[in-house]
């Protein structure tokens, strides 16, 4: 917290008026089932990403990071110009809010905003989310503009899907604006509803980071998307208004996917019994079953791996040698795939030295130690006091 204030007054010269929050999140199962109209549990983390906000009294926008691959000088835009002025990628995410807002909103002035971060970019931690929750609570808090949490969802998501252009699902900014400490958010994509999970001490999870950086942008996300939606407009010929994936069974893909071809039926495949693992991981929490809980997981990464095409050897490797460990009830990759992050389920008698040896083993096939941490759940973005 000191570090945003510290890090806006060294950019701009005196502490920022608000100061904003938002963590990054792991998704524990539902994977590509929340554009598909189905189901998605996930959690947030307790890495966090901070925004600093002040008002202007002029219509310049001045945005900063403190991230080292930033300039270490604020990049400067006005209320005006900010789409077409050329600027670095990462403003997209701050200015698709400004964006979304605009639509709706006229605001009298500009802000300086500084962007400071533990999340790591590239991992599959939704520190895109992050960023556009901070942001559009820092502009609500700075404008006065008294939005809903729902709205700050709606618009964070549109901004990513409109002014970043990547056609994400609900997930990440719905588990990002609704986390709670010790609770997993599940997400009804299909409706936008969504439940508060509490979930016991016993419920542990271990992250380990390959080195692998994932983007959504230019990424095979947007390929998988279209098939999803090449596939249902195809069986929407034969089941006549079923308009989501996530609504069928897996019976109909076996008895319709005459209309589908090879790559599309295994898409369809894994988003339907996806769905089906989202059911039953709810149902064996409900009975505390977290072995049952943990082998959905390593059932949703074979799906990912070999239906869905969304893992890499790495997130292979660290969940073949995860599933190997006695006290790791599950592991699957986590996020939209392509490198990032594997997420394991384990038991209060998984080590600190069982970690660092498989990330021994990961170390002398990959030549890279991948970072590895526990993590718990935490409060989902919020505003700073100061
Ligand atoms: C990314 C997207 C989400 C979701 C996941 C995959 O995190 O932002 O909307 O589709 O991938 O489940």
């Amino acid at each position: 917290m000191a570090t945003i204030h510290t890090f806006f007054a060294s950019r701009f010269g005196d502490a920022p008026d608000i100061v904003t929050s938002a963590p990054g999140r792991i998704e524990v199962l539902g994977n590509h089932t929340d554009y598909n109209g189905g189901t998605v549990v996930g959690g947030c983390i307790e890495k966090r990403l901070f925004v600093g906000i002040t008002k202007r009294t002029d219509k310049t926008i001045r945005l900063t990071s403190s991230d080292p691959l930033s300039l270490d000088t604020p990049v400067v835009s006005s209320l005006s110009s900010y789409a077409t002025d050329d600027l670095p990628d990462w403003t997209k995410y701050p200015l698709g809010i400004l964006d979304e807002l605009l639509m709706s909103t006229s605001l009298d002035a500009g802000f300086d905003l500084a962007v400071h971060s533990e999340i790591p970019t590239g991992e599959g931690l939704s520190s895109s989310a992050a960023i556009e929750l901070g942001t559009c609570l820092a502009l609500d808090a700075v404008f006065d503009l008294s939005l809903h949490l729902n709205q700050m969802i709606g618009l964070s998501h549109r901004a990513e899907n409109r002014f970043v252009g990547v056609p994400c699902g609900l997930l990440d900014q719905t588990v990002v604006g609704r986390g709670k400490e010790n609770a997993l958010v599940v997400l009804d994509a299909g409706s936008g509803l969504h439940q508060v999970l509490p979930v016991g001490a016993s419920f542990r999870l271990v992250v380990f980071r390959t080195h692998i950086r994932h983007e959504l942008q230019h990424s095979p996300y947007e390929v998988r998307h279209r098939e999803c939606r090449d596939a249902i407009m195809s069986l929407e010929r034969l089941i006549p208004g079923v308009r989501h994936l996530a609504r069928l069974h897996p019976a109909d893909i076996s008895a319709y996917d005459i209309v589908l071809n090879e790559t599309l039926a295994r898409r369809a495949r894994h988003v339907v019994e996806e769905q089906r693992r989202v059911g039953q991981f709810l149902k064996a929490l409900n009975e505390a079953d977290l072995r049952a809980a943990g082998s959905l997981l390593s059932a949703s990464h074979e799906s990912s791996k070999s239906l869905f095409e969304n893992s890499t050897p790495e997130m292979d490797f660290l969940v073949a040698a995860l599933s190997a460990n006695e006290q790791v009830y599950g592991a699957r990759l986590s996020g939209a795939g392509w490198g990032g992050a594997v997420l394991a389920l384990v038991s209060d008698s998984f080590l600190d030295s069982d970690a660092n040896r498989l990330a021994d083993v990961y170390q002398a096939t990959f030549d890279v130690r991948p970072k590895w941490w526990r993590t718990t759940l935490h409060e989902g973005a919020r505003r700073e006091s100061h």
